[in-house]
């Protein structure tokens, strides 16, 4: 059996009946496909890729309820077709399925809390302002290299990757015989043209590299890294973590703590090199850079909607009357909630200036709300912050700039500049 026909509750429409949920492609960008999907109201029942039925929740309000409600679950064990617990299930949402292994992210309830504890305590602030130092030194490097290079240049790898990238490793405390095997892996990981079996083999090569690092860090702690604080916190705890949670909690790290962040920072200086205005009241620090983060993420979200989760109950929204039902597919669609037109006026303008900037739902809401919230902002606000000072004269070259294809992103492939003091 396919996942296509795989049994659906009552009132799930076949394939080809309903309108797409494909994300950006050529000429096409997350926002359009937003503006598209609210004439069939607030969450609609959609097409994914490969033919797939699940309802988008488009709206900031019922985004919000759902994300902390007991009637829906991460866990496809929960109320999920059988069917989307094969890792062949796209990868786009290989998150949510066992076989990808157990993660803060796919759990719920008590096993969520469990896994999820380590994580908190070891991104808190403490491990934030640790990395402070850390980050000003990697996006320092990184714009030393781009004076160094050829004035044209494309923003994405030389830069916006960079960071996160460099980041993560520090982060980790990735020790150097373990970088090639992980830049290797990591590469294959964030490839988007990715086939399922590439994707598989990519996430066994990081596997391997985080499963060496932990068994290293149990028998060499060390004082300052992300690894052993998490080994601490997961050994203080009534029930600790094993090693292969442990593992799985890095990897769940590493791909939301880097494939998110590099598009934030893309986006965020895209904005700026397209809104004079804006670039001029952050560089004359009339507006903090850190509030043109949270417009640029409001915007355009850079976790677009982060597949999947479950109905385990059937839900009737006490607003709309809207019914959700039992073992539907439910993706909360969080960059349509920062452009609900019922929370934000002109949602598509950039305005840094905004009120409201600061509602939207860009790191999540409720018990999976983003650990890294507090490190992926200083990151952001870090890179930006010191390129437009380094840079302020940059131009966007005259190349169309591409949105990366992607309803679960949202950023650009690349962002070719001439850059200029
Ligand atoms: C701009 C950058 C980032 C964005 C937009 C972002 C966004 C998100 C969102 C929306 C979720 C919740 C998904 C859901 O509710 O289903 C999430 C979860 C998570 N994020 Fe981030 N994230 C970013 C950076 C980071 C960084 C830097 C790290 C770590 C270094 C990180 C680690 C995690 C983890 C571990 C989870 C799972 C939490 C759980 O399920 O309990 N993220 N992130």
């Amino acid at each position: 059996m396919s996942l296509t026909d795989a049994p659906r509750p009552a009132a799930v429409p076949a394939r080809g009946e309903c309108p797409v949920l494909h994300g950006a492609g050529p000429g096409r960008t997350n926002a359009d496909e937003v503006a598209r999907l609210r004439a069939h109201g607030p969450a609609p029942q959609v097409e994914l890729p490969g033919g797939v039925i699940a309802r988008v929740v488009l709206s900031h309000r019922l985004t919000q309820l759902l994300s902390s409600s007991p009637h829906v679950s991460r866990n496809w064990k929960a109320s999920g077709p059988a069917d989307d617990n094969k890792v062949t299930v796209p990868w786009y949402w290989a998150w949510t399925v066992e076989p990808a292994g157990s993660n803060a992210l796919n759990s719920d309830g008590d096993k969520h809390r469990r896994l999820r504890a380590p994580l908190v305590v070891a991104l808190a602030r403490k491990r934030v302002d640790a990395m402070e130092p850390v980050i000003k030194e990697i996006v320092r490097a990184a714009l030393e290299d781009l004076a160094d290079g050829p004035s044209t240049v494309d923003l994405v790898p030389a830069f916006a990757l960079r960071v996160p990238h460099q980041v993560v490793i520090r982060l980790l405390g990735m020790p150097a015989e373990l970088l090639p095997d992980f830049r290797a892996s990591a590469a294959g990981l964030f490839d988007t043209e990715a086939t399922n079996e590439q994707m598989v083999r990519s996430m066994q090569g990081i596997r391997d590299v985080l499963a060496e690092l932990v068994t290293l860090r149990r028998e060499h702690p060390g004082g300052d890294d992300l690894v052993s604080d998490l080994i601490r916190e997961a050994d203080a705890g009534e029930n600790p973590l094993t090693d292969i949670e442990l593992r799985d909690q890095l990897l769940l790290v590493i791909t939301a703590g880097i494939e998110t962040t590099v598009h934030a920072i893309g986006t965020l200086l895209v904005d700026l090199l397209t809104h004079p205005e804006a670039l001029h009241l952050v560089l004359h620090r009339k507006v903090a850079v850190a509030d043109a983060v949270e417009e640029s993420l409001r915007r355009n979200s850079a976790a677009a909607a982060v597949p999947m989760r479950y109905m385990v109950e059937d839900f009737t929204d006490p607003v709309t009357g809207l019914t959700l039902h039992r073992g539907e597919r439910v993706i909360l669609h969080l960059a349509a909630a920062g452009t609900d037109p019922e929370v934000h006026e002109d949602p598509g303008t950039f305005d840094i200036t905004r009120a409201t900037s600061r509602q939207h739902l860009a790191f999540g809401h409720g018990p999976h709300f983003c650990p890294g919230a507090a490190l992926a902002r200083l990151e952001i606000a870090t890179a930006v912050g010191e390129f437009i000072r380094r840079f302020p004269a940059t131009r966007l070259t005259d190349s169309p700039l591409q949105p990366v294809e992607s309803f679960i992103v949202t950023g650009y492939g690349s962002i070719p500049v001439q850059l200029a003091r």
